[in-house]
C-alpha cells in the first residue's frame, strides 16, 4: 500500500509577518516541481492569513497548530474551525505535546476539538507520543493506545479519511535525539494496527502517520524509508527554508 507522503512544518511560537511570509516563499519555492507528495506548513494564528497569500498559487497546505470545536461564542482566546478556514486555512494540528504538557489538555479536550475540528470539514493532524519516563517504564504501547483510543472517540469511518496521526515521543521533541528508525516504525506498525482494530484493514492502510522529533536533514531518509512512517512533522528544521527543502525533498 503506497500513501502519499506528507511533510508538515510545524512553526510553533515562531515568526512574524515578514519573517513568515518571507518562509512560506522559500519553501514554496523549494517544493515547485514537487508533485509525488503532500506540503504543509503550520505558522502561528496571528500570521496565517498573510502566508496564506503567499502560498494561494501553491498545492502547500495551511494549518494551524490548535482549533476550538465551537463556531463562534465565549470562548475566550481560542479560534474557531471557520475562523480558519477565513484566514485559509484547511488543517489543523490537534493535541501536540505542548499544549498537553504545558497547556494540560486532557484527552477527552483534545477529542472534542477533533471532532469539532472535522465537522467543519477541517483536516485534523492528531499528535500522540509518549513521555521519557512513559517509555522507561515500557508503557509507551498503552500510552499510544489510550491516547488513540480516547482522541478518536466518536470519529466515525467516513471521518477518520480527515486525519492524519503524528507520533511524537515526547522525549524526542527538540532535544536532538531522534527515535530511531527502528522504534519509530515500532510504533507506527502498532499504530496503524491499532486502527485496524479500531476501524478497518482498508482505513488502516490508508491512514497517514507522521513522525515527528527532531527530525532534520540528516535523518529524514532513513526515517521515511520505513514502510509505516509516511511523512514527518518537523519543528525546530521547519524554520529554515533550506534545511525544510531538504526534509521535503527526502530520498
Ligand atoms: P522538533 O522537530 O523541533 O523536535 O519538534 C518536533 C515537533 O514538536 C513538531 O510538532
Amino acid at each position: 500500500m503506497s500513501r502519499r507522503a506528507l511533510m508538515a512544518g510545524n512553526w510553533k511560537m515562531h515568526m512574524n509577518v515578514v519573517e513568515g511570509c518571507r518562509l512560506a516563499a522559500d519553501v514554496a519555492r523549494t517544493c515547485e516541481g514537487v508533485t509525488d507528495r503532500d506540503v504543509l506548513l503550520a505558522p502561528p494564528y496571528t500570521i496565517l492569513s498573510e502566508v496564506s497569500h503567499v502560498l494561494a498559487n501553491t498545492s502547500i497546505i495551511l494549518s494551524s497548530q490548535n482549533v476550538c470545536w465551537e463556531e463562534k461564542g465565549a470562548f475566550t482566546g481560542e479560534i474557531s474551525p471557520t475562523m480558519l478556514q477565513d484566514a485559509g486555512a484547511s488543517a489543523a494540528i490537534v493535541g501536540h505535546s505542548e499544549r498537553r504538557q504545558i497547556f494540560g489538555e486532557s484527552d477527552e479536550l483534545i477529542n472534542t476539538r477533533v471532532k469539532g475540528a472535522l465537522s467543519f470539514g477541517i483536516l485534523v493532524i492528531l499528535c500522540i507520543g509518549e513521555t521519557l519516563d512513559e517509555r522507561e517504564k515500557g508503557r509507551t504501547f498503552s500510552v499510544l493506545e489510550e491516547q488513540v483510543r480516547k482522541g478518536l472517540d466518536g470519529v466515525t469511518a467516513a471521518q477518520i479519511e480527515h486525519v492524519v496521526l503524528a507520533y511524537e515521543p515526547v522525549w524526542a521533541i527538540g532535544t536532538g535525539k531522534t527515535a530511531s528508525k527502528e522504534q519509530a516504525q515500532e510504533a507506527h506498525a502498532f499504530l496503524r494496527e491499532l486502527i485496524e482494530k479500531m476501524y478497518e484493514k482498508n482505513i488502516a492502510d490508508r491512514i497517514r502517520i507522521l513522525y515527528g522529533g527532531s527530525v532534520k536533514a540528516a535523518n529524514v531518509d532513513e526515517l521515511m524509508a520505513q514502510p509505516d512512517i509516511d511523512g514527518a512533522l518537523v519543528g525546530g528544521a521547519a524554520l529554515d527554508a533550506e534545511s525544510f527543502g531538504r526534509i521535503i525533498n527526502f530520498k
